[in-house]
């Protein structure tokens, strides 16, 4: 007490504080305010008609959020129009991805005012907005790897595992036609059971499925393979897996350690 704190031990204060709360802010950040990425290469101001169009276009996904799981809408003319679309887990409940979609178009406005493109990431869904019409377009540019930073007890052996869980479940969830773009796969090893779960965005085609599945599995690769759960966020579509089986609404328990750990990127993009 009564000591002035220097500059640098302030931070190492804030950082050891940080790394305290770490699980708690990071199972925050993870499941309730949403990751983001928006672009800010064209905006809009506060009057503009894009402005207004947005927010009509917000109402009608909200209105429309009971009635599917996916669903696009447009408005506006020229310069002005905007298109959107929200996408929900599959698993989750209609009134569930209702509720998300409520949520989501509320926030989307907050976390990237001003901006013509963007999307939100929530828990059980998405929703993106932008002055180009995306329909049945892939877009696998600004993906989110988000992970558990606890790694497994025999990596190489892992890696053998998730590697042959994703390749069944991204072939299945591409070019299966009556899995309709989604599938969940659970393999038990002697050690653990890995659930995992794979999604497209149903406008896309089969190759364009598969190719946004397979991008982000690289960048699991890339970037945290030997951990014990990771969720790829992209516009297009999920690949996630986990210890525990979050698919069929099981949160995950205490000792597997709660903290989700984003690939932190300060640019355009962060969780
Ligand atoms: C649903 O969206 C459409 C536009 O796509 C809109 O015309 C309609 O009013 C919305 N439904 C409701 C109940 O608002
Ligand atoms: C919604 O998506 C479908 C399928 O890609 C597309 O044909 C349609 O034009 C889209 N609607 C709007 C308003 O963008
Ligand atoms: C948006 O693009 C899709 C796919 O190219 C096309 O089918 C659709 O008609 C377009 N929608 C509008 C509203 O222009
Ligand atoms: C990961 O995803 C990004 C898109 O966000 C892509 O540009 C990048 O090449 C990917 N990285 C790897 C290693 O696959
Ligand atoms: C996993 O699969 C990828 C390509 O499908 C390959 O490059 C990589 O070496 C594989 N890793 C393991 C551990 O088998
Ligand atoms: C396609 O998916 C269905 C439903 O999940 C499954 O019953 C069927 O075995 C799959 N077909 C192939 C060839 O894997």
């Amino acid at each position: 007490m009564g000591k002035k704190i220097s500059g640098s031990a302030k931070s190492i204060q804030l950082l050891l504080l940080l790394c305290f709360s770490l699980s708690n802010f990071l199972d925050l950040a993870y499941a309730d305010p949403p990751c983001k990425s928006c672009s800010d290469d064209s905006s809009y101001s506060d009057n503009s008609p894009f402005k207004n169009n947005l927010e009509i276009l917000m109402s009608y996904l909200r209105s429309n959020a009971s009635v599917s799981k996916l669903y696009n809408t447009s408005t506006g003319n020229d310069l002005d129009r905007i298109y959107a679309q929200y996408m929900c887990l599959n698993y989750a409940a209609h009134d569930e991805c209702s509720t998300c979609i409520k949520v989501a178009s509320q926030t989307i406005t907050r976390l990237c005012p001003g901006d013509k493109e963007a999307v939100v990431w929530e828990e059980l869904c998405q929703l993106r907005y932008s002055s180009q019409n995306f329909s049945a377009h892939l877009d696998v540019s600004r993906n989110i790897p988000q992970y558990i930073k606890k790694e497994v007890k025999n990596p190489a052996q892992f890696r053998l595992v998730v590697n042959e869980t994703l390749d069944n479940l991204i072939e299945q969830a591409s070019f299966n036609a009556s899995a309709n773009m989604y599938t969940t796969r659970e393999v038990t090893t002697d050690t653990y059971t890995l659930y995992a779960l794979a999604q497209c965005s149903a406008d896309l085609s089969p190759y364009d499925c598969n190719t946004c599945l397979q991008v982000s599995r690289a960048n699991i690769s890339s970037c945290c393979d030997a951990c014990r759960g990771v969720r790829v966020l992209t516009r297009s579509c999920y690949l996630w897996y986990e210890f525990y089986s979050f698919y069929e609404g099981e949160t995950n328990s205490a000792e597997e350690g709660k903290c989700f750990c984003m690939l932190f990127n300060f640019r355009t993009e962060s969780c």
